[in-house]
């Protein structure tokens, strides 16, 4: 709830615009009300796995010219998508319309351990009554990465992805992590 992408973009670059996208009307309502603070960022309610429509949808259209390199953020959010709807070809659709130089971020859960990552996958489907993807192993995201030039320090446990200071929160466990990486589009 506090330095959200917006904030964090427009102290760099005030003239800088976002669009969030959530599917959830709660997480919407939510997320108007903390993240709409200005008329350069948007919240849109779509499916993720739309590309069409949302790279075609109004607020998108009005805030963001994909002639320019823009960033596209898959923020813990992939292990809601299961193996079975493609992750990766989702990634894949949205760099594909990306202009050369821009950014794709993406990070989700995983786990090293085949034990854990079924416990919490059926856990996290139990627990969120909305739709669950999976825990998958750290090498499964790299493939949401394939083709792009992977910026270091490479896909990490992401409190340890180039981190502002040593304060900065650690994860606490190692079982099952959030885990990802940067790439740059060609
Ligand atoms: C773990 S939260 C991450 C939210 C945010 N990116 C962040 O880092 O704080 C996952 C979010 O994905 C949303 N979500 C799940 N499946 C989705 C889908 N198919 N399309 C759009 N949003 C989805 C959920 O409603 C939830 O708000």
């Amino acid at each position: 709830t506090q330095d959200n992408v917006h904030q964090v973009a427009q102290l760099v670059d005030p003239a800088s615009r976002v669009v969030y996208i959530d599917n959830d009307p709660i997480v919407l309502a939510h997320g108007r009300a903390i993240l709409e603070e200005n008329d350069r960022t948007a919240v849109i309610q779509a499916d993720m796995r739309d590309t069409d429509g949302i790279l075609g949808h109004p607020e998108v259209v009005r805030l963001i010219d994909f002639d320019e390199p823009v960033a596209a953020l898959f923020v813990s959010v992939l292990h809601c998508i299961p193996g079975s709807d493609d992750p990766a070809g989702l990634v894949r659709r949205v760099a594909d319309r990306l202009a050369p130089g821009s950014f794709l971020v993406v990070c989700q859960l995983v786990s090293e351990d085949a034990a854990t990552r079924d416990f919490v996958t059926d856990y996290m489907a139990k627990s969120t009554g909305n739709q669950w993807g999976e825990v998958r192993r750290p090498e499964d995201v790299h493939v949401f990465l394939e083709g792009l030039e992977v910026l270091p320090p490479g896909l990490v446990e992401v409190s340890t992805w180039r981190p502002d200071s040593d304060l900065a929160p650690k994860q606490a466990t190692q079982e099952w992590i959030e885990y990802g990486g940067v790439g740059r589009t060609w």
